[in-house]
């Protein structure tokens, strides 16, 4: 069976992020067991901010209509964002937004409806982005029609969390990424076998 697609990034740009950190730690491990691995920087797919009369007046933007292909060529899509004032920040939020809007190509059902998502954020404080992640689900859920997966990487105290070369410094957080994609790769996995005879 062919390596299972996994397009993998993270919301946020800043130098230094904790959720980049923690992106390329879940991108090793997909690789590790085995994903072949679309591993983007948002910094690439440059959106204004969502608004109606542009969208009327020039379409959806052309990086928006590249993630749309992205999206829908994917078995599996991993999300890391941080979270802002106890929800999703602009720049996760407003990709999303942007990617809902393109509805040629299958629209909505084909971008989210399709792949099986997994969601992970690191934050410095107690609670790892948590309320982000449940808005997330909502939004991609709820809205979209998604399917995300239970299990979620959730990485809180973050400025303790990974060394100075970005590996974690504790092992139950590896253990939480290698069990979030174990159950990513399971899942697109089943839902890919061919029906059983009978
Ligand atoms: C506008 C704003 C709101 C924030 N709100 C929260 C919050 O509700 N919960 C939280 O855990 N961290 C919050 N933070 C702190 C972020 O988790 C922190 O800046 C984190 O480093 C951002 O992720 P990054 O390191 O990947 O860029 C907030 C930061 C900003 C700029």
């Amino acid at each position: 069976m062919p390596s299972p697609r996994v397009l993998v990034f993270p919301g946020s740009n800043r130098t230094g992020s904790f959720n980049r950190m923690l992106e390329a730690l879940v991108v090793r491990e997909l690789r590790a067991q085995g994903a072949d691995v679309v591993d983007i920087d948002l910094r690439d797919y440059a959106l204004p901010l969502y608004d109606g009369d542009l969208e009327a007046a020039h379409g959806v933007p052309e990086p928006a209509q590249r993630l749309h292909a992205l999206f829908r060529e994917s078995a599996g899509i991993f999300i890391v964002t941080p979270e802002y004032n106890a929800g999703i920040p602009p720049l996760t939020k407003n990709t999303i937004d942007w990617i809902s809007r393109v509805r040629d190509h299958g629209g909505i059902p084909a971008a989210f409806g399709a792949p099986l998502f997994a969601l992970g954020a690191a934050s410095p404080g107690g609670l790892g982005g948590y309320r982000c992640l449940m808005a997330m689900r909502q939004s991609l859920e709820l809205g979209l029609g998604a399917t995300v997966l239970p299990t979620m990487v959730s990485i809180s105290r973050a400025t303790d969390a990974f060394d100075a070369a970005g590996e974690f410094t504790s092992p139950s957080n590896a253990q939480a990424v290698a069990r979030a994609v174990d159950g990513l790769l399971a899942a697109i996995g089943t839902r890919n076998a061919p029906a059983v005879a009978g």
